[in-house]
């Protein structure tokens, strides 16, 4: 009995001070409308006390938040021209000394608790949200999913072959938060009344479990984009592409509006994964190398299984790269596109500049 009225008596207190810290924030914590000065032309009117990335979320503009505004990503930052105090700890990982000085901010983590003046890049404004339904979803290796996600007939979306969207994992069971993880799309802008995305799994992931065990087609999906300045640049120089594992999305959305605008620029794909089991969209690529004139596949298996009989090129990457990058004895002026680990970028890019690939024609996306 004597346990019973204890844990009763501390349920109490415990239920009262949650009550009382609610009415707490809710009252002494109010600080009131706050006004945000977007790009010296564009004032909003907004809640205070809320971070600047929800805040800005509230009135549709969306800022990427690859970690769903948990500190982690540094993709959300902004320039704060005027307010929002010193820069928290949380923040100092991601922003370096120069952008520090230009007053640079994780979006996420800056609460609004006086007016603030702000810059954003001007592309940001056609960030949307859509709602898109999931047309299928289908296993393409052990562990990655492909999805095609298509809009209702009235809505299209407009984005260059390379970039992202984030894809909002909802609460289920074992996970009790909304998050929004960034995904490259892997069709072309020309197919404007879908995206498709390659989504790996993450054990214990947020968004990758909800994806792989929870997601299924006619489901509705919220997505947010299209973001990033990884995309393809229009020219005539030859280019090189590397990627591993889901990483082959953006070039794969490249090659695709490549061959909708007919290109015939000399291209290379580098494409690594571990075993027989982990290649996908083979058929894909294979057709992209019929109707591209100058498109070229080149595979490689850091560790083929004895039973799949590979005679292709075994090896990391980047040792592949750098094998063939040898032989090459042009000296076209090339460019670069690279999409996967930091890993294997950090160890690609130097192998590029060695070469004589300028770092400004390295375009890249770690994930
Ligand atoms: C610009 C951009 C584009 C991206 N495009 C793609 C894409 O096309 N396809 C795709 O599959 N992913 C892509 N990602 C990664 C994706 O956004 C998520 O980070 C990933 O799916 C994990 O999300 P999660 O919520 O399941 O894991 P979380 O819940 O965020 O992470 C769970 C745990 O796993 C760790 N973790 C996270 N990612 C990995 C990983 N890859 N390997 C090992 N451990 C990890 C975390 O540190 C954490 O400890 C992209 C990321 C960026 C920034
Ligand atoms: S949203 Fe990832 S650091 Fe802010």
């Amino acid at each position: 009995m004597a346990i019973v009225i204890t844990v009763a008596t501390i349920s109490g207190i415990t239920g009262l001070l949650a009550l009382l810290l609610s009415v707490a924030n809710r009252t002494i914590a109010d600080y009131g409308e706050k006004e945000i000065l977007i790009n010296g032309e564009k004032t909003l009117t907004v809640d205070g006390g809320d971070t600047l990335l929800s805040a800005l979320v509230e009135q549709k503009i969306f800022i990427p938040s690859a970690c769903g505004g948990k500190g982690s990503c540094g993709y959300c930052k902004v320039t704060v021209l005027e307010g929002g105090g010193e820069i928290l700890p949380t923040e100092l990982g991601y922003v370096s000394p120069e952008e520090r000085k230009a007053g640079v901010r994780l979006s996420c983590q800056l609460k609004v608790r006086e007016n603030l003046k702000i810059q954003i890049p001007e592309e940001l404004f056609s960030v949307r949200q859509y709602e898109y339904e999931v047309a299928y979803i289908k296993d393409v290796t052990p562990t990655i999913k492909h999805l095609r996600l298509e809009l209702p007939a009235s809505e299209e979306i407009d984005f260059k072959p390379g970039q992202y969207v984030q894809l909002l994992a909802p609460k289920y069971k074992g996970n009790d938060s909304e998050v929004y993880r960034a995904y490259s799309i892997a069709s072309s802008p020309s197919d404007t009344k879908a995206v498709e995305l390659f989504i790996g799994y993450v054990e214990r992931g947020i968004a990758t479990t909800f994806v792989h065990h929870y997601l299924k087609p006619g489901a509705k999906v919220t997505v947010v984009g299209p973001y990033g300045d990884f995309y393809y640049h229009e020219s005539d120089k030859e280019m090189i592409l590397v990627a591993i594992g889901t990483g082959m999305s953006p070039i794969l959305s490249i090659l695709k509006y490549m061959r909708a605008i007919g290109s015939t620029r000399k291209a290379t794909f580098y494409f690594g994964a571990r075993t027989c089991e982990d290649l996908f969209e083979m058929e894909t690529l294979a057709e992209l190398e019929r109707d591209l004139p100058n498109f070229k596949l080149v595979t490689c298996l850091s560790r083929p299984e004895e039973s799949c009989h590979w005679e292709g090129n075994v090896g990391r990457v980047t040792n592949m790269l750098e094998k063939y990058l040898m032989d090459d004895v042009t000296h076209l002026d090339k460019e670069a596109y690279l999409c996967g680990s930091p890993v294997m970028i950090d160890s690609v890019i130097p192998i590029l500049t060695k070469k004589g690939v300028p770092e400004a024609q390295i375009y890249y996306d770690k994930f």
